[in-house]
């Protein structure tokens, strides 16, 4: 009886109808168009990947000590069921993708096209804030719920901690232009690439985060017009990096172009989703969208198509500048588009002005996520799965304060220490698994619930969404062992609270029906 109740309750979902009249009743201003919708995926999608993650991406990695933990799940599978063993697993680190990194771009892309079609389906049938938590409540159950906002916190948090650490080292990068030099053991992560470095805490990453949590606190969000310059900036600093950057080429840098095949796209591949992250935020403003139907699936598409051909681009001049094994650790590693401008002499004004619209860039990353992520912490709060103090409304200021304070310090403390690297692939492999559930949503929904009105429908269902679970799975085995038993672990320790705490606090828990 007992485990009948619990099953029921582990599946119980919110009605769809429930959810549009409560998003009805809460009257956001409609206001938000297609552009704004594409510059708001933009704004969200473009912070410091782009400006880090492409140089050693392409360099690959070298481990000194060899160990499985540092083996892609994808190889140590392959390994095992064509030679019954782990001798041949590459455990020395990471192929390089070289300058083919460019078509690691192009194909992730395409892979979350898939992933961004299927979001699109949910936000225009849905269009209520809270993303993918706000869906899987509605079509998959509460259980599904708790793991994807759970997960969604590690995107959100994790991938900051990633855009932090960028930032900081662009900082420093800048600064140095000025003639001005941070103390190293202050401003680097404390553990990077599986060993102690020697510094204590990286104090920009963390202040720039607080920073930050007091604007948010006290209300300051990035209103759509902000947005939209922020996101001019960003373009513009990358386009005269794409400018001043071809002036530098020497088109010998692009052989071998492809030093370990497909292999080393794919791995490259793995690394650099992590600068697509974002176009899903899209979605989260379904309810402040004019038409959403129509616009929701245009701002997807649209902001990952123009991303898609900036990166591709960066990737491009960026290694035909110099090397790709140039990127490999250093400075030329923290911040590659300022290293190679340096290096190559580009004129201080060109460097000053893509570096600042770059932490500009990463400011506005920056300040999206910690806006997102404390919303989500709101919203599960709300539900009843999270303490209440999560949903406390600041009297004066009216934003969710602790919430907020607590991303701060979730964000701002990890980002002292994090390699850039790890934290990157921890919110890579969250957001792929969220964005399985959003696929496996569709398919079920379509099942479940045929006749409700969407907007969008995603072609050829079940074949699209399935391709999304295929590539994002594949992509998801492109990542390293470390990283899968941290995500478990991550998991498990969701499911601990989920059942200890949240199951009797969630509103269908306190009302059993
Ligand atoms: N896509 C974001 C970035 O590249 C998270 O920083």
């Amino acid at each position: 009886m007992r485990s009948r109740h619990l099953t029921s309750q582990l599946l119980r979902r919110k009605s769809i109808d429930k959810l549009l009249a409560e998003s009805e009743s809460a009257g956001l201003k409609k206001s938000l168009g297609p552009w704004s919708l594409t510059a708001l995926g933009i704004g969200a999608i473009i912070g410091s990947g782009i400006f880090v993650l492409t140089g050693t991406a392409a360099a690959g990695e070298n481990f000194q000590a060899p160990s499985l933990w540092k083996a892609q799940v994808l190889d140590v599978v392959v390994n095992l069921v064509s030679t019954g063993n782990l001798s041949h697993v590459l455990k020395h680190g990471r192929p390089a993708a070289g300058p083919s990194i460019a078509i690691s771009f192009i194909l992730v892309a395409i892979a979350c096209s898939f992933a961004g079609l299927c979001y699109a389906e949910l936000a225009s049938m849905i269009p209520i804030a809270g993303s993918a938590y706000t869906y899987s409540y509605a079509t998959l159950g509460e259980i599904f719920a708790w793991i994807i906002g759970w997960d969604l916190i590690l995107e959100y948090a994790v991938s900051n901690v990633a855009v932090a650490v960028g930032f900081s080292g662009y900082l420093k990068a800048q600064l140095a232009v000025f003639g001005l030099s941070l103390p190293e053991a202050w401003s680097s992560p404390v553990w990077a690439g599986g060993q102690w470095t020697g510094a204590y805490f990286n104090l920009p990453a963390f202040l720039i985060v607080m920073l930050l949590t007091v604007l948010l606190v006290r209300g300051v969000k990035e209103s759509a017009e902000t947005n939209n310059i922020m996101v001019l900036v960003k373009l513009a600093a990358i386009l005269v990096f794409l400018v001043v950057g071809s002036t530098l080429i020497n088109p010998a840098n692009w052989h071998p172009f492809a030093p370990n095949g497909f292999g080393g796209i794919v791995t490259g591949g793995a690394i650099i989703f992590f600068t697509y992250i974002g176009f899903d935020s899209v979605s989260t403003a379904a309810e402040e969208s004019k038409n959403p139907q129509k616009d929701l699936p245009f701002g997807i598409i649209v902001s990952l198509v123009v991303c898609t051909v900036f990166y591709a681009g960066v990737a491009l001049v960026l290694t035909g500048m110099l090397k790709y094994t140039t990127f490999v650790s250093g400075p030329a590693a923290d911040a590659p588009v300022a290293y190679a401008l340096q290096v190559l002499g580009a004129h201080p004004f060109f460097r000053s002005v893509i570096v600042i619209g770059a932490l500009t860039g990463m400011l506005s990353s920056l300040l999206c996520f910690q806006y997102g992520q404390a919303r989500i912490w709101y919203a599960m709060s709300r539900d009843g799965l999270f303490p209440k103090l999560f949903s406390v409304v600041h009297p004066k200021y009216k934003t969710p304060s602790y919430s907020t304070w607590i991303a701060g310090f979730a964000v701002g403390l990890p980002a002292g220490f994090m390699d850039i690297g790890d934290a990157a692939d921890l919110s890579n492999i969250g957001t792929l698994f969220a964005f399985v559930l959003v696929s496996f949503g569709v398919i079920f929904l379509r099942r479940r619930d045929p006749d409700r009105k969407r907007g969008f429908r995603v072609p050829f269902v079940p074949w699209f969404p399935m391709l999304s679970i295929l590539f994002c799975g594949g992509l998801m085995t492109g990542l390293t062992i470390t990283t899968w038993v941290r995500f478990i672990g991550w998991l498990a320790i969701g499911l601990v609270i989920y059942f200890f705490y949240s199951r009797h606090r969630s509103e269908f828990g306190r009302n059993p029906v």
